[in-house]
């Protein structure tokens, strides 16, 4: 209630009444209250609005009928890596889309401005490309709403960068490729390492066969020609070994490795599309090298991934086209132990100074898809270093294109194995060897070549027929094969150990192929000698002689 009091005199005399006004004041204080309400409303709901837009994850940009900027969030400053304040008041088109889509955004506007129903608000649009401060583009998921207020038009778009889910997609198809491709390779290696394996047997005839009659041969052209075909052979051999190295499964075995023959089996197995391809190889490698202490089959791959690296970089460089493989002993430090080191260099284009940094990482590739899928260097390079040593690109190449560089610590010295005595009647001059296989060619070639080494030979083709004859004669030393029907060569040995105990450890098995888990388990836990088949015979000499004392 508004009160007003006036004082009633006449003629500047005494005040002869008061005029009393009065005024109800509650609508205007109710309109009062009622607008001061609905300003903290408003002032609420301001401040959760722009709490929700400044904290938005998704960039929201708005902007008017003209299609100028009049709104520009954090998410959005990010996004587009521009300033709010740089970008309000500029068009939209100008700023955030690549050239090539600014027409197409302002007929857009125009048509809409002409009052044509609008098509492409309220939906969820994909597949655009939207431009950054830097002018790189990327893709990015947008829907668009219109707002009137108090007679303008507003546009708003709420907008996703797609960027890393397109990154995420394209590596989960580039992993699958890569498994689709190492699924291929397991099918078509298990299929082959079959025919490697059956390869064996046969192979090991020629081979030994070859030598033999080398051997014999008092003619020198016939000399030359056995020794062509067991040059032949032996070259067969690697093949067979270096795939069945390949596709076999196994767990990681380290042993003494001869670098040189590992380089030597690559070479042989890759020799083919090397020489299609018009690529020359030449081998400089070091006489007399320490053994490596290494799982061949894993590191043959390494060699075999440079090689064939090199093979396809040299595809464009006119001929000559060479690869040159070189291998040494590094010099002695005194910071680290002596190591052995291989080079694969080639003529090609090279790695670019780009490249350089990024050639080891997993899927880097050059290639186009279905040649390469850039996993060849990293996985060498993991596998060299579990070896302990290490593999990387040399910043020059003897041959003025890539030059990749391996180096693996040296075996400790083997330990010689302490060969059982022999029984007493056992020092006369003969040494006896029982050869068991069921292979009749093969037992007899085994034969020929031992008693060619002054031994004294007798064959078994079974386990059984095996104790017969060891129950009737003396034998120094057994060479047998490990898989056989009825008894094995692990049975074999079982059945040796318990009636000549001292014979069990002059066994040496002849193996050939992919070894069952219970056969390798077998020859690591008895740490019998072994020969693999195919073999150049001065190999299967050594491996009995090494078994008895200096006779
Ligand atoms: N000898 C070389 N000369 C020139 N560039 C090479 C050579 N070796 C490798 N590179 C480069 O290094 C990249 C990676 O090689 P890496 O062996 O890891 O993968 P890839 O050969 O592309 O595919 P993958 O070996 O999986 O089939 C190659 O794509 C190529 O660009
Ligand atoms: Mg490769």
């Amino acid at each position: 209630m508004q009160e007003h009091l006036l004082p009633y005199a006449l003629g500047g005399g005494a005040v002869r009444a008061v005029i009393a006004f009065g005024r109800d004041l509650t609508e205007l204080k109710r309109h009062e209250l009622e607008l001061a309400e609905k300003l903290a409303a408003l002032q609420a709901s301001e401040a959760l609005k722009s709490a929700i837009v400044d904290h938005a994850l998704v960039a929201l940009i708005s902007a008017d009928a003209q299609g100028h900027i009049v709104e520009f969030n954090p998410s959005a400053e990010a996004m587009f890596g521009q300033r709010r304040a740089e970008v309000v008041g500029r068009p939209v088109s100008e700023i955030l889309l690549p050239e090539r889509f600014r027409g197409l955004h302002d007929q857009g506007l125009q048509r809409l401005a002409a009052g044509e129903p609008p098509r492409v608000l309220g939906k969820r649009m994909e597949e655009l490309q939207a431009l950054r401060a830097d002018g790189s583009e990327f893709p990015i998921e947008m829907v668009l709403w219109r707002s009137d207020v108090e007679g303008h038009v507003f546009y708003t778009a709420s907008i996703v960068d797609l960027t890393e889910k397109r990154n995420a997609a394209q590596e989960i198809e580039r992993q699958r490729e890569a498994l689709r491709q190492s699924e291929k390779l397991s099918a078509m290696g298990s299929l082959l390492a079959g025919v490697a394996h059956e390869l064996n047997n046969p192979l090991a005839i020629v081979m030994g066969r070859a030598t033999l009659l080398e051997s014999k041969c008092a003619d020198g052209a016939l000399r030359a020609d056995a020794h062509r075909i067991r040059a032949a052979a032996e070259r067969c051999g690697r093949i067979v070994r270096t795939f069945l190295d390949m596709a076999r499964q196994k767990p990681v075995h380290r042993r003494n490795v001869r670098i040189n023959d590992m380089v030597r089996g690559a070479v042989d197995l890759l020799q083919y599309n090397l020489r299609t391809a018009g690529v020359d190889v030449e081998l400089r490698l070091a006489e007399g090298l320490p053994e490596a202490l290494a799982d061949a089959d894993q590191l043959g791959q390494v060699v075999l991934n440079l090689l064939v690296n090199a093979q396809q970089a040299l595809s464009d460089t006119p001929r000559p086209r060479r690869v040159l493989i070189e291998t040494g002993l590094e010099p002695l430090r005194e910071t680290r132990a002596p190591r052995v080191w291989l080079r694969v260099a080639d003529n090609g284009p090279g790695v670019s100074d780009e490249h350089r940094p990024h050639i080891f990482s997993s899927f880097f590739t050059t290639k186009s898809a279905g040649v390469g899928t850039g996993l060849g260097l990293s996985v060498s390079r993991s596998v060299v270093r579990e070896h302990g040593g290490d593999l990387w690109l040399e910043p020059r190449s003897p041959l003025g294109g890539a030059s990749f560089r391996m180096s693996v610590p040296l075996s400790p010295s083997p330990p010689v194995p302490e060969p059982a005595p022999l029984p007493d009647e056992a020092d006369g001059p003969v040494l006896r060897v029982l050869v068991v296989d069921d292979e009749g060619e093969l037992a007899s070639l085994m034969r020929e070549i031992l008693e060619a080494a002054q031994f004294d030979v007798a064959t078994a083709e079974s386990g059984a027929v095996a104790l017969e004859l060891l129950a009737e004669a003396r034998f120094d030393a057994i060479v047998s094969d490990l898989r056989m029907p009825d008894m094995d060569g692990a049975a074999l040995w079982r059945e040796v150990r318990e009636r000549h105990p001292a014979l069990a450890r002059r066994m040496v098995f002849v193996t050939g192929d992919t070894l069952s888990p219970a056969a390798a388990e077998f020859l690591r836990e008895t740490g019998c000698a072994t020969l693999e088949k195919p073999f150049p015979p001065q190999d299967l000499v050594a491996r009995v002689r090494a078994l008895l004392p200096a006779a």
